[in-house]
């Protein structure tokens, strides 16, 4: 499993999840039987930062910045939305050519060295890697492939099943609301993004989190619902990480208790 945090600068929810993620695993781990179970069965790999330069923007200049910091000839306008520099459908409807727009794709696919970096490790593991997971904020979506398209995944109905399950348990632990589906029918068309990228190379169970709120706060959630945010999105990551392990299982027959 793969999760990568802080695509986007201003979702200061992000990386906080990853490093929560992280802290849960190492203190869990043989505790709680989720986490041992997924820790027991599959190697995950997190990212906490994909977009540092944006990040600490946003700690020092600018809270609501959304791109990574990179600058172009030409033009004083800076930045490209990583989540629009992947090669899926990259640059059509829902992404901008304007090197000033906030969903601009940059200038050809993996033009930037965060989305560079991250497709090229994804690319090399992509034969062990069985779950893409990237996390965002806010609205307390999960979001499944497509978003680059309104075309249905292979395997619509098995991920369609998977989120729903998790919105199921987040609903049920936290009383807290999340829908779910296809990126173009449930947030907006939005090509080259990571998720439908790394769809495409292989990686079946492929997802974007967009953590809480639902607006109220938006990007400025404060510190207290830090916890609350995480907590629900790793009840998600669990649900989806057993269910992704049971089914490679029972292709291979169930494992011996030791
Ligand atoms: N809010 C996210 C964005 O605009 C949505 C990500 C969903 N996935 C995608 N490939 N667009 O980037
Ligand atoms: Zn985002």
């Amino acid at each position: 499993m793969w999760i990568d945090c802080g695509i986007h600068a201003r979702e200061w929810i992000s990386p906080a999840f990853c490093l929560i993620f992280v802290h849960y695993s190492l203190s869990f781990y043989n505790q709680n039987p989720d986490i041992t179970q997924i820790l027991d069965n599959m190697d995950v790999y997190v990212m906490p930062v994909m977009n540092p330069d944006g990040y600490k923007y946003t700690w020092t200049k600018n809270r609501m910045w959304r791109k990574n910091r990179s600058s172009k000839k030409n033009t004083s306008c800076i930045g490209v939305d990583l989540n629009r520099n992947f090669d899926a459908n990259w640059c059509t409807i829902g992404a901008s050519p304007d090197p000033c727009e906030e969903i601009y794709c940059g200038a050809f696919p993996e033009s930037e060295p965060e989305s560079l970096a991250v497709a090229n490790f994804l690319r090399s593991h992509k034969d062990s890697i069985q779950i893409y997971l990237s996390i965002h904020s806010y609205s307390q979506m999960l979001i499944i492939p497509y978003s680059c398209s309104m075309d249905e995944a292979e395997n619509h109905s098995d991920l369609y099943e998977m989120v729903k399950q998790a919105a199921e348990n987040i609903r049920r632990y936290y009383r807290s609301v999340y829908t779910y589906g296809p990126g173009a029918k449930t947030i907006y068309l939005a090509p080259g993004g990571s998720d439908d990228w790394a769809y495409n190379i292989g990686i079946k169970y492929s997802f974007t989190f967009e953590l809480q709120d639902r607006g109220h706060y938006g990007f400025l959630l404060p510190p207290s619902h830090i916890q609350g945010a995480c907590n629900e999105a790793l009840t998600a990551v669990k649900t989806i990480a057993l269910k992704v392990i049971e089914k490679t299982q029972t292709a291979t027959g169930p494992r011996e208790t030791v």
